[in-house]
């Protein structure tokens, strides 16, 4: 016999997205749909999934198993984000009005607002505050549905506070359930104390902070913003090099505003994965989509920028892309917490069909955090991340707009979200540091 400490009891309609992962062209739309679904797990990691009649014969309940019934419900695998600049302090509500009145985001970053605007605030925050705004954050993505998060630092630029946004991740992940995937982007801009001298900058976190963050195993990834008047293709190139010898695996921000080639360097230097890709060529299409490098995609940014040009997600699929989705949750180009919404935005910005759409925010998703052997999917062996909703299949996640259907989370086994409400007590708000 099986035994396990959790049972989703009778799934009325299970979407498992189960592997083999990554998932590409016509397979990127299996989910693997089934109905009246019972699944088991033990320790946080899921042991059973199948019919009652196997359930009842194979799996013994432990005396304080916890039981949901999930008659009514449809069962998913917790979403994945795998690109977020999650510990930022400040808004730019002042940036986004200028922005409605015509100035476009590039021209604002040009004046030394922009990503600056954010980095003055976050040098200035203390750890404990951070602290309290990115568990604040964990929660509501949470309630949307995140149960595995990518997080960047970048937002530091020096040794100080890059390593301060680095180190709030590391206790957030101690005490929140959501996994977070640390990743260092030293390299997200230029600092205003070296606008004129970014090779002293390249030099410093290669030197110093490169060393320093892979040494206290403070990141998993190392990020780089590849853009015009940011960082060239060789920059790039060298960062990449450097970061990889030190230990990290890469992504790239690429191929956003313009077409530098970051998608085909992204591949080159085995790049876990390249990010935005708005500008990507035809040649990038076909690089990127021939490699391991995953496309991530990012259709929250088109909508909150307002911009006429979207990434290519079609072509990319057609071609072959790894291709995943994620919402690049950050002040100036993406207010979304919501995989939820990024789900959506899938589909009614880049046209994705629903059940590509799924397989990109779950299965697909992981892989690109190169996590798809624990999370991304429903699968024996894998982790109990599971989401429980109010709808009558899963069309109507994305048919149904602007309310959430997300009635309760699993994490770990745990049952974490419960009637739409966080059961938070035991994760506490009450900063350390
Ligand atoms: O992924 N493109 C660069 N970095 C972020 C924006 C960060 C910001 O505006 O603060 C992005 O869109
Ligand atoms: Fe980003």
């Amino acid at each position: 016999m099986i035994s396990a400490d959790l049972v989703v009891q009778d799934c009325r309609r299970l979407v498992t997205c189960a592997g083999p992962i990554p998932k590409r062209k016509a397979s990127l739309q299996d989910v693997g749909p089934a109905e009246r679904v019972w699944i088991a797990s033990s320790k946080g990691k899921i042991v059973f999934i199948g019919k009652e009649k196997d359930f009842r014969k194979s799996v013994r309940l432990e005396r304080s198993a916890v039981r949901l019934d999930a008659g009514a419900l449809l069962g998913l695998p917790g979403f994945v984000d795998s690109h977020t600049h999650l510990p930022f302090a400040g808004n730019r509500v002042e940036e986004f009005r200028l922005r409605l009145q015509g100035y476009s985001y590039q021209e604002l970053a040009a004046k030394g607002m922009g990503i600056q605007t954010t980095v003055k605030a976050t040098r200035r925050v203390t750890k404990r505050d951070l602290l309290a705004l990115v568990l604040k954050r964990l929660d509501r993505m949470l309630l949307n549905g995140t149960t595995t998060v990518e997080a960047k630092s970048g937002y530091g630029l020096n040794r100080r506070d890059e390593i301060k946004q680095l180190e709030v991740l590391k206790e957030a992940a101690r005490r929140h359930p959501v996994d977070i995937v640390p990743t260092f982007m030293g390299a997200h801009d230029i600092p205003m104390e070296y606008k004129t001298r970014k090779n002293a900058y390249i030099d410093l976190l290669i030197g110093e902070i490169i060393p320093e963050v892979s040494r206290r195993k403070l990141a998993e990834f190392f990020d780089i913003f590849c853009e015009e008047g940011v960082y060239s293709v060789e920059e790039t190139r060298r960062l990449a090099e450097a970061a990889k010898r030190a230990g990290f695996k890469i992504r790239i921000h690429a191929d956003e505003f313009s077409a530098l080639g970051g998608a085909e360097l992204a591949a080159e230097v085995g790049a876990a994965s390249a990010d935005h890709l708005i500008s990507i060529t035809e040649q990038g299409i076909r690089v990127l989509s021939r490699s391991e490098t995953a496309a991530t995609l990012l259709p929250s940014v088109s909508f909150f920028l307002m911009l006429k040009k979207k990434a290519p997600a079609r072509r990319l699929i057609d071609a072959g892309a790894a291709l995943n989705l994620a919402s690049d949750f950050n002040p100036g180009s993406s207010m979304v917490e919501s995989m939820l919404f990024v789900l959506q935005l899938g589909v009614y910005i880049l046209k994705m069909c629903i059940e590509e759409a799924l397989n990109a925010v779950t299965a697909n998703a992981a892989y690109a955090l190169r996590r798809h052997d624990s999370v991304g999917s429903l699968e024996v062996g894998k982790k109990m991340d599971m989401l429980l909703c109010d709808v009558p299949d899963y069309a109507s996640l994305v048919y149904e707009l602007g309310w959430n259907p997300i009635r309760h989370v699993i994490k770990n086994g745990r049952v974490v979200v419960r009637d739409g409400r966080i059961l938070g007590e035991f994760w506490g708000h009450d900063p350390i540091f």
